[in-house]
């Protein structure tokens, strides 16, 4: 049994007691933690043009709750007063790889669902308001104290403060209170309340999840039936009795459209893995830019060798997203929205080429054995999925 952090739970306790049900505050979950980053390194993030981050003041120039998206300028932090406001920089995981390793405690919950590390600096009275999101959150307190106060049950259709450009709920009442030291973390599930705001100069990393829409969901399916062509068969209505009026939709054409919606998702349950894959795949459009910096000529198998010979390794993209899914011919790899198929001697190799974070020789070695996952590893390069890396840097 994996215990989760310091809670006395199992990992599975911890998802069959919390996860997307209740609210867990985890004192301590990194003992004597410091933050491995510093404001002026987080400060630096926010300035980069490819980098999505923004600042949001409580009581800014043009009006309350104001945002800046960035990039942030250096007049943008020279107009700052002392109190009063946040900054935060989404991605973090992936442009500082040095923080990976946060990342460690979380990988037990399918690293699909994971969307990125986000992280807030902010002074004295620093906060972005009482909000829900939709999605659940691990909120790591970094530096600094804040006070969290959260509603204990979630709220769906919460009303909002009206002509902002930030969503703050128009009424909050608090239900529970903490201040988080640093090393502390605070699970909130989707759409609980909660409002947190600085003691003292602080930050706050949070991992978040993330859960696809059922419309994303159904239009990537409708998609890949497409790309299939599937779902052909038409509407049927063989047990048309007389009606009254010539225009009325009524309750038999919606009944039989519920069937014939049921039967489609029937149909598409060999290509649901892949719709599935492919959606939750999909590079985050706010790192499209840097994600494809790496495209190269595909390499041959023994060109492979001889980079892994001179002592290089590869390293996994980390704006990229993958997934893989076993199936009765082998399985499918899933990389940046594309679907790769290896048979049934590649399947073993699924979590080398879409989970490990680095391959070496020896898994070189290995992955040869079957020739047509080590021509994937080959495609996946070229595509930028794996990097070289020399050790000795
Ligand atoms: C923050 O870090 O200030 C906000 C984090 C959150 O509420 O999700
Ligand atoms: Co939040």
């Amino acid at each position: 049994m994996t215990e989760f952090f310091n809670t006395g739970l199992s990992q599975q306790e911890f998802l069959e007691h919390y996860w997307q049900k209740k609210p867990l505050l985890i004192r301590q979950a990194f003992t004597d933690f410091e933050s491995p980053i510093s404001p002026d390194d987080l400060a630096g993030l926010a300035c980069e043009p490819e980098i999505e981050s923004r600042l949001i003041e409580e009581n800014g120039q043009e009006g309350a709750w104001q945002v800046t998206n960035g990039p942030l300028s250096e007049d943008d932090f020279a107009r700052l007063p002392a109190t009063h406001w946040t900054m935060l920089v989404q991605d973090v995981d992936k442009h500082l790889p040095e923080l990976q390793y946060l990342l460690d405690p979380f990988r037990f919950i399918p690293d699909w669902r994971r969307d990125d590390l986000m992280i807030s600096y902010a002074p004295e009275h620093g906060t972005v308001g009482p909000h829900t999101d939709g999605y659940d959150v691990f909120l790591l307190q970094a530096m600094g104290t804040r006070r969290w106060q959260i509603g204990d049950k979630p709220i769906h259709d919460a009303e909002l403060l009206e002509g902002l450009n930030l969503q703050i709920l128009a009424e909050f009442n608090s239900d529970k209170e903490w201040i988080l030291e640093p090393g502390d973390i605070l699970y909130l599930p989707p759409h609980f309340a909660h409002h947190g705001v600085a003691l003292n100069d602080g930050m706050t990393f949070s991992f978040g999840f993330r859960a696809p829409s059922r419309t994303d969901l159904l239009d990537s399916v409708v998609n890949s039936l497409l790309e299939h062509d599937m779902g052909k068969s038409r509407y049927t209505d063989p047990d048309l009795v007389l009606s009254e009026h010539g225009s009325e939709i009524n309750s038999d054409a919606i009944t039989r459209l519920k069937q014939l919606l049921h039967q489609s998702i029937d149909e598409a349950e060999p290509i649901l893995a892949s719709a599935l894959g492919k959606f939750v795949t999909d590079t985050k459009s706010s790192l499209a830019n840097i994600a494809q910096e790496s495209l190269a000529d595909l390499p041959t198998i023994d060109e492979i060798t001889r980079q892994f010979d001179s002592g290089d390794s590869l390293s996994r993209n980390l704006y990229y997203r993958f997934a893989w899914a076993k199936n009765e011919h082998g399985g499918q790899l899933f990389m940046a929205g594309e679907t790769y198929c290896l048979d049934i001697h590649g399947q073993e190799n699924l979590p080398l080429l879409a989970e490990n974070s680095v391959i070496k020789r020896a898994d070189w070695q290995h992955l040869k054995k079957d020739v047509p996952s080590a021509n994937l590893l080959c495609q996946l390069i070229s595509e930028g999925g794996w990097n070289w890396y020399s050790e000795s840097n």
